[in-house]
């Protein structure tokens, strides 16, 4: 879908391919089968209590996924299982065909490239729009292994790339703290996408957004689909129906309904969730 801004944008993020020369390389990540995520049966209980219940879900390298559900439902608890900061009971989660999820740390997942946006935006407010890129590049221990003496150079590059992919080139040198609220989101997904993340999660990220910053969150994610894969936990349906492809909607810590946003939006069962009560 798309929004038709009067170009060039004022500020935003790139629409299109978003700056991208070539996808991006696949790495050791072994998604010969086509999923980049699998998870089976996965279990969490908290003091009893089941926040994930046999949830099951895959998605496809490559894929733009959006989840809904009510609160409570076990989003933000499935984004927790998936990036190792929560341990599931019971169940199966791969990264790719050989990457045991259940088996790994939360730096290993990460470094594996499972990058996750939590919905408040945490960056370096007292630094600039410009180093707050060069401070997440420098997380990156590729570049410091491979660069070196270029790293300078390459490092401006890949900085301004991409400054211009969440169209924060005008704003690359003011200081963080005094970027609007969906600035600092676009920032923050920019630093994670320095890492070169395969799979992105995003919990609520047009939570407190505009609804022009909103339209050009859609945007970004749609140029990044295909580049990454994301997984997009978002509660402001219209911002779901400007993305979505495939809608997964979790109720009670399992899988309620999945398909199209339509399919998904006339299912009995769905409804029954979101207004029977
Ligand atoms: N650390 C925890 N200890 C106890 N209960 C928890 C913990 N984390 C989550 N829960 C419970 O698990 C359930 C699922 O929570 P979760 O945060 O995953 O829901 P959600 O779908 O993200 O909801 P929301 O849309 O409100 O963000 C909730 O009932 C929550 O209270
Ligand atoms: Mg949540």
């Amino acid at each position: 879908m798309r929004f038709g801004f009067a170009k060039p944008a004022p500020s935003g993020p790139v629409s299109g391919d978003a700056g991208y020369a070539r996808p991006l390389e696949s790495g050791t990540l072994d998604v010969s089968h086509g999923v980049i995520l699998y998870l089976e049966d996965i279990t969490v209980s908290f003091d009893g209590f089941k926040a994930l219940n046999g949830l099951s879900l895959s998605i496809d390298d490559g894929e733009l996924r959006c989840i809904i559900g009510p609160n409570g439902a076990g989003k933000t608890t499935m984004m927790d299982c998936i990036t190792g900061k929560t341990r599931p009971d019971r169940g199966t989660a791969f990264f790719g065909q050989s990457l045991d999820l259940t088996r790994m740390r939360e730096p290993e997942i990460a470094a594996a490239g499972i990058g996750r946006k939590f919905q408040k935006p945490t960056v370096f407010e007292r630094h600039s729009v410009f180093d707050n890129f060069e401070l997440a590049l420098k997380q990156d221990k590729r570049v410091r292994a491979t660069l070196r003496a270029r790293v300078d150079d390459a490092a401006r590059d890949r900085i301004s790339t991409m400054l211009q992919r969440v169209g924060l080139a005008p704003q690359a040198d003011r200081l963080a703290g005094t970027l609007s609220h969906g600035e600092k989101q676009w920032l923050e997904i920019g630093m994670l996408l320095m890492q070169e993340p395969r799979l992105l999660l995003l919990d609520e990220p047009v939570a407190g957004m505009t609804d022009e910053e909103t339209e050009r969150t859609a945007e970004l994610f749609l140029s990044l689909a295909g580049h990454h894969s994301l997984v997009v936990v978002e509660h402001d349906m219209a911002f779901v129906a400007s993305i979505a492809r495939t809608v997964t909607v979790l109720h009670e810590g399992r899988v309620l309904a999945e398909g199209g946003l339509e399919s998904v939006q006339n299912d009995p069962q769905v409804i029954e969730v979101y207004l029977g009560r």
